[in-house]
């Protein structure tokens, strides 16, 4: 509706290339774009439909950045900098003002609590996302005979399937009695929010931990963690979630919510590179916890950590989850990274992005409906800015020809390809390009069929 609206003002259709012109100029972030670099090759299919031929294009459409953001301009510089420290200084380097050592981690948090609506003492920037849960759990799930069940949802991420069915046997129970699993209605790509509550209400004296997506990586389902928190809460059960594709996407309000402990990758919507340093929530209700945890030296205060004295003065809170030294050179992406979330702020980028999937999801409607189905929630309060779309031709085949006209945007086995328009760097003229393109690609191989 308001881009009917929005159009007609304008005098123009919702279908029109004029229309994706328009949108992007009255974007307040359309700016962000010039801060990262946009990929330039791409793996065209050769004769055998194998992705192999890479070839230079500059009119890439990237719609991935739910799988991998893209790079931010000044990371490089980031990084050189630290290498020629380093290089010039030795040993040195580590105390310079504003260089990594000792404080670099708690300095990012600030920025990255802004993120997930958290104060910085809640947040640290450490380790990747399954370790980091692996950490977390050794805290918050510590089950008893009468409760030692985690709720997760049956589609989980295999990292988070793992995690859980590890964590289990190391307490001495067993998968099969201590898993409870969430799915869809027969017929139902997504979880109804009633449902996952039903169970909460019915089974949660026997839960230990409830552990939940922000948003689901297939389907795209953003959760509803304020509610299923307070009455998972109310059960008595711990709750975690998982943001590895929330944070950065939709705005979140981790500590109001009062959400007990999360965990997140930094390399999708955070844009800080292949296999980032993740991040850790916990909530400061737990600041002084005596739950079990692993510790090591980089939990001691900060000031005092290098007075080696084997007497542990840890951090309360999330920070006295550290064990290690910080990777510099991975701190040094994020670093580039969070300065340009630190011009905007999610309200501004959830804004934009709400306009661009509802134009995304507008055009493949008006454009290739016959051919594909949404299974995202309609409902902007329930996704973030990805879309997935169950084809009727095998995914992987409408990606290759995808791919030979310069988009990029991933395959989920057998049928669905999922496309993420990320509102920091991605135009509206992009999803309009992307559309057309995809409503040619269906309309070959619908021709094929008939031949
Ligand atoms: C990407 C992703 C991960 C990745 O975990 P790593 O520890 O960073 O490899 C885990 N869980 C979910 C839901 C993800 O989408
Ligand atoms: C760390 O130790 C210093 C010096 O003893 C102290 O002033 C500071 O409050 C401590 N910090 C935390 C977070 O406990």
């Amino acid at each position: 509706e308001v881009l009917t609206e929005l159009a007609q003002q304008h005098g123009v259709q919702t279908t029109d290339e004029e229309f994706a012109k328009f949108l992007d100029e009255k974007d307040n972030i359309a700016f962000l774009r010039d801060d990262f670099i946009l990929p330039k090759y791409i793996k065209c299919p050769d004769k055998d439909g194998r992705l192999t031929i890479v070839s230079e294009a500059h009119n890439i459409i990237y719609l991935n950045g739910h799988s991998l953001g893209v790079q931010p301009k000044t990371s490089k510089q980031h990084i050189i900098k630290d290498l020629d420290g380093w290089a010039k200084k030795g040993s040195l380097c580590r105390s310079e003002p504003g260089k990594i050592f000792p404080k670099e981690d708690e300095r990012l948090s600030v920025s990255m609590a802004k993120l997930v609506g958290a104060f910085p003492d809640e947040v640290s920037i450490m380790n990747t996302l399954s370790v980091n849960l692996h950490l977390l759990m050794v805290s918050f799930y510590t089950p008893t005979q009468t409760r030692h069940k985690i709720l997760i949802e049956k589609q989980a991420f295999p990292s988070d399937y793992y995690i859980v069915q590890s964590q289990i046997e190391q307490r001495g129970f067993k998968p099969e009695d201590s898993i409870i699993q969430l799915q869809p209605r027969e017929n139902e790509d997504i979880l109804r929010t009633a449902d996952i509550l039903d169970v909460i209400e019915k089974q949660g004296d026997s839960i230990a931990l409830v552990l939940l997506p922000g948003i689901q990586y297939y389907t795209g389902q953003l959760f509803d963690m304020e509610v299923i928190t307070k009455a998972a809460q109310a059960k008595g059960c711990m709750v975690g979630y998982d943001l590895a594709h929330a944070v950065g996407n939709v705005e979140l309000k981790l500590h109001d919510w009062e959400v007990d402990f999360a965990c997140w990758c930094n390399y999708k919507y955070i844009n800080s590179g292949v296999g980032a340093v993740g991040s850790a929530f916990m909530h400061r209700k737990h600041e002084n916890n005596e739950r079990p945890k692993f510790i090591g030296w980089w939990g001691h205060n900060a000031s005092t950590r290098l007075d080696m004295t084997n007497e542990l003065d840890l951090s309360p809170g999330i920070n006295g989850y550290r064990i290690s030294y910080p990777n510099s050179l991975g701190l040094c992406v994020l670093r580039a990274s969070l300065a340009i979330f630190d011009k905007t702020n999610m309200r501004e980028i959830r804004e934009k992005s709400i306009l661009l999937t509802g134009y995304l999801e507008h055009l493949l409607l008006s454009k290739v409906s016959k051919y594909i189905e949404i299974i995202t929630p309609k409902d902007p309060e329930q996704r973030g800015c990805q879309l997935t779309l169950k084809l009727k031709y095998t995914a992987s085949e409408v990606y290759s020809k995808l791919m030979k006209r310069h988009v990029i945007c991933d395959v989920r086995k057998p049928n669905a390809i999922r496309v993420g328009p990320v509102p920091l760097y991605t135009r509206f003229i992009d999803v309009y390009w992307f559309v057309n393109i995809l409503q040619e690609v269906l309309q070959d191989f619908t021709k094929k069929i008939v031949l």
